[in-house]
């Protein structure tokens, strides 16, 4: 099988890899499609802290159960499937209280472990969720990004009462409002970003009020507005977001976080506790899987909305490439297996 390899930092392969068998509790996926995210890039780079060297990258992706391993209902064998990239112990305290995604040793196919750009992947079978046969290959491959989404939005509750500050069109900021406008019916969502054609697709995902803030400034034009964001998502993650974001939040707001700098901020303490703010932290998502298929199912969000290209996986350099340099251009790439 042929497989997208990182061999080191900066050193990215198509190698010939020997066939898996999956081990017990396994299942074997034949990739059918996978989704570019700013991690592999990371990855790829040497930026992600996480990751061990060789490495097949990608984590979003989707295919058919090809083979199963002992213990596994070969039934399986056939389903369509989209595979949860957060694999935990099931025994830890994070684990215990229902937080998988932060497992003490935690282990995301894709980073810690071999992932999903290659022709084949093996992967724990309860990672390997059933897709319904009204989702298209394509929508199902978007599941994971959602999720993200699923996760963050869990911990903040939105309501329709609330008014909605978005930091970031990007793929994540994308997801995050679909979900505030589609699912939960938030009153008014309204976005930050630099980048125009990004603004444009969050108008399409359902933003009610764009703003460039690359040459605007957001509390002045939040100001004029008399908007005070009562629920506040960082989708965008510069560390010099969040003292802004608890300057602009209305008293009792909820803010979530979900970048991963490691650059230091700096907050005023008296700015979160006069209003009593709430502060949430978002990572990868807690068996949201099932939650994101019913939102497709139903309707709510509109995947399709964020993919921008798709290339065969051969073109894998060039396709990160161009999603690493072109942010006006594109949102999601999906790559065909
Ligand atoms: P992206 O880089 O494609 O999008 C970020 C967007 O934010 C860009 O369009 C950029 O123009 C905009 N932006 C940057 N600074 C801004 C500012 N001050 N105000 C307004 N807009 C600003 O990245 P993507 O893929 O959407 O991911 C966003 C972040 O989410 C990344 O930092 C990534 O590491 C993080 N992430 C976190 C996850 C989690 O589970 N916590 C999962 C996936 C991504
Ligand atoms: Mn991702
Ligand atoms: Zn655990």
């Amino acid at each position: 099988m042929k497989s997208v390899v990182i061999e080191q930092p900066g050193k990215l392969v198509i190698q010939e890899r020997q066939l898996q068998e999956p081990e017990a509790g396994e299942v074997r996926v034949k990739v059918t499609a996978a989704g570019i995210c700013g991690s592999d890039g990371h990855i790829y780079h040497g930026s992600n802290p996480f990751a061990k060297y060789p490495r097949v990258i990608g984590h979003e992706f989707f295919g058919t159960i090809d083979a199963v391993g002992a213990g596994v209902d070969a039934a399986r064998k056939g389903e369509r499937v989209s595979v949860d990239p957060v694999v935990s112990c099931g025994t830890c305290y994070p684990c215990s209280v229902g937080r998988p995604n932060v497992c003490t040793s935690l282990q995301v196919i894709g980073v810690h472990r071999d992932g999903g750009f290659s022709e084949y992947a093996c992967v724990p079978a309860k990672n390997a969720y059933t897709i319904p046969a009204s989702i298209p290959d394509a929508i199902a491959t978007m599941i994971e990004p959602f999720t993200i989404a699923a996760n963050i939005t869990g911990h903040l509750k939105p309501t329709k009462e609330d008014v909605a500050l978005v930091y970031g069109a990007g793929p994540m900021g994308l997801t995050v409002i679909q979900a505030l406008k589609g699912v939960y019916g938030v009153k008014q969502v309204i976005v930050a970003d630099f980048v125009l054609e990004r603004l444009t697709l969050a108008q399409e995902s359902g933003a009610d009020l764009v703003i460039n803030n690359s040459n605007l400034s957001l509390p002045e034009e939040l100001k004029k507005l008399n908007i005070s964001p009562t629920l506040i998502v960082d989708a965008a993650c510069h560390p010099s977001i969040l003292q802004e974001a608890i300057s602009l939040a209305s008293p009792a707001a909820r803010i979530g976080l979900m970048g991963f700098s490691t650059d230091p901020c700096t907050i005023i303490q008296q700015g979160i506790t006069s209003k009593e703010l709430s502060i949430f932290s978002s990572r990868l998502n807690n068996g949201r899987f099932p939650q994101v298929i019913e939102w497709i199912e139903k309707g709510m969000i509109q995947p399709e909305k964020l993919i921008t290209h798709r290339f065969p996986y051969t073109d894998v350099e060039a396709a990160l490439e161009l999603f690493e340099k072109d942010q006006s251009s594109c949102c999601k790439i999906l790559l065909k297996f």
